[in-house]
Order: structure tokens, then C-alpha cells, then sequence
């Protein structure tokens, strides 16, 4: 009744933003993230018929926060039913400030969960029972470069390419390491009832991820960088005509770009995404990610740099 595993977080080039049915938590598009190898979340679940209540600690403190849709992802892998669980949670990186800390924290719950309720359920059945709790959670069962597909009634995911094959090097620049102030489900939805741009926004999707699959097969890296800066900057645009506005940045956000763009004007092989937060994501090809680091290091207003490989999917480390 015991189990834990890991999961990292991962980034998406092409974007999912919105829902098409908010009950069932699924995605209005379909998206394509890489994994990331080296920041993780690691999740133990103890299902435990002598609890009363389920408890939550993250890095050693209690945390009542996020424990309800913890309990809910729970109950969807386990069923209402269930025995109440004491969940211990790792996290090596700053929590809920764009950086996919909910990818990882559910991913890893789910699998743990599974394990620990003694199911043994396929990877399109765990990417639908993660997706209802984090609609880009599925994507970080899976490593490398993951596409969630999104069919008629559920979600599937599909590995374009593995993390060994196009090592790619992502850099984060943390501008601000706080929680962010519009989690992403509610901000979502003020753009899909409010944003003049979200129509065209799913409209266009099927566009963006066919161009961006066909850079990564053929791992043309300019290719790709052009279409996930232009989604990132479509979907932050879609945001922004939202109404209240809906923006994630601050000026060293901003500075960022700049920095990433004064490096793609020296032949630089980088390119930038930013999520629901103000942090700045580059992704670099190996031989240039020690420079696009010390470039964005140097920017205003960075606090901290965080350097990842990327990696495999979430995984059982002990359990049944
Ligand atoms: O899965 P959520 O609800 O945390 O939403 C993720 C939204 C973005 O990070 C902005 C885009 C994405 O595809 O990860």
C-alpha cells in the first residue's frame, strides 16, 4: 500500500491553453513538451487504513495548500473509496512559479498512487487519469520529446523523439521565484470567455504542431525554434487581450528575450518559451547552452539560473 516515484517537469514548445470541457479537465489543443532530466519532484504515497484524513508534506513541512487536488488526483487513480493517504513530496526547484511543478507532482502521484493501489494501468490510461488533475501532467510520464494528442473523448501521448537522440539543453532564468498570482486553470478560462483572439488560437494549433513534429523528426533546431517562440508568443498574446489582461511578465522577462534574441543575431543556437509565469526558458543546442547561461546570467533582474538536460519519463523507485 506503499509507493514512490519520480518525475520530472517538462516545457512546452507548443502550448496547451484552455479547455474544452472543464469537468473532465481536457485540453482544447493539443500540445508537444520535451522532459527535463534534472529538476524533479519525488512523490510517496502510503494508502493507510488508519488514517482519518490524508496528509501532505513538501520538502519536510506540512502543506495544506495543495493537498486537495492532491486528494482528488488520489481519488481518481484510487477511487472515492479509497484508504487515506499520507503523501511525502521532494522538490528540488521553487513550486508554483511557472515551472511545471504541477506536471511533475502529478505525474509522479499518479504512478505512485497506482502502484501503491495495487493497479496495474497502461501509460494511456495514467496519462488520463493525470491529465484530470494537471492537463500537462501526462506529458511528463513520458521523456524526450512528447506530443499529447487530443482525440475526441480522451488524451493520448505519442514520443516524437527520445532525450538521447536530440540532446538538447534547457536554461531557466527564474526572474521572480514567488507563487505566480492567476493559477492557470482560472486564467484559461477568462481567456476562453473574454480573449477577441482565443478562436483563432485553437483554430491555428493543428498548424503550429504539425510544423513543430516535423522540425523534430528531422531535428531542424531553427525550424523549431521559430514555431515554439511563435506559439509562446501567440498564447501570451491571447492572454494579454483577455479581459482582466492576463500577464505573466515583469521587465526582466522582457530583458530576457532581448538577451535571447542579441544571441540568435551572433549565430547562437537558442530560442525562448515562457509559461504561466514570468520565468524565461531557453533552449539551446548543447555546444551553446555555457553561453546563452552566462548571457542570461548577466541580465537585469535574474535571480537565479537553473541548467537541464533533458530526460525520461516518471518511474516507480519502490513499490509493489
Ligand atoms: O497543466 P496546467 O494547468 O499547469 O497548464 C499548463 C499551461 C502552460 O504551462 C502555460 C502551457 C503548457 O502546455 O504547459
Amino acid at each position: 500500500m506503499r509507493a514512490t516515484a519520480i518525475a520530472q517537469p517538462n516545457i512546452a514548445l507548443i502550448k496547451y491553453w484552455g479547455k474544452r470541457d472543464l469537468s473532465r479537465n481536457l485540453p482544447a489543443v493539443g500540445s508537444i513538451s520535451i522532459t527535463l532530466r534534472d529538476l524533479f519532484t519525488e512523490m510517496n504515497v502510503e494508502l493507510d487504513d488508519s488514517l482519518r484524513s490524508d496528509k501532505l508534506s513538501v520538502n519536510g513541512s506540512i502543506d495544506s495548500k495543495m493537498l486537495p487536488r492532491l486528494s482528488s488526483c488520489l481519488d481518481e487513480v484510487a477511487g472515492a473509496n479509497r484508504a487515506r493517504a499520507n503523501i511525502v513530496s521532494k522538490c528540488n526547484f521553487p513550486i508554483a512559479a511557472g515551472l511545471a511543478s504541477s506536471a511533475s507532482a502529478f505525474a509522479a502521484t499518479t504512478v505512485a498512487a497506482s502502484n501503491a493501489a495495487g493497479r496495474s494501468s497502461t501509460v494511456a490510461e495514467l496519462a488520463n487519469l493525470a491529465g484530470r488533475s494537471s492537463g500537462s501532467a501526462a506529458r511528463s510520464l513520458l521523456g524526450g520529446f512528447v506530443e499529447l494528442e487530443n482525440r475526441d473523448e480522451d488524451i493520448a501521448l505519442n514520443v516524437l523523439q527520445e532525450c538521447d537522440s536530440w540532446p538538447l539543453v534547457v536554461v531557466v532564468a527564474i526572474t521572480e521565484a514567488g507563487p505566480k498570482a492567476v493559477g492557470s486553470t482560472e486564467a484559461m478560462e477568462i481567456s476562453r470567455k473574454t480573449s477577441p483572439f482565443y478562436t483563432s488560437w485553437v483554430e491555428r494549433q493543428d498548424e503550429d504542431l504539425s510544423t513543430a513534429r516535423d522540425a523534430i523528426m528531422r531535428r531542424d533546431f531553427e525550424q523549431l525554434a521559430a514555431v515554439a517562440e511563435h506559439n509562446c508568443l501567440k498564447m501570451h498574446s491571447v492572454m494579454w487581450a483577455s479581459r482582466p489582461p492576463i500577464v505573466y511578465w515583469n521587465s526582466a522577462t522582457m530583458r530576457c528575450l532581448q538577451t535571447v534574441r542579441k544571441l540568435q543575431g551572433e549565430g547562437i543556437g537558442t530560442f525562448f518559451t515562457i509559461d504561466a509565469g514570468p520565468q524565461v526558458k531557453a533552449v539551446c543546442l548543447p555546444e551553446d547552452a555555457a553561453t546563452v547561461q552566462a548571457a542570461l546570467a548577466a541580465t537585469a533582474g535574474v535571480s537565479d539560473i537553473m541548467v537541464s538536460g533533458l530526460g525520461d519519463g516518471a518511474r516507480l523507485v519502490t513499490g509493489a
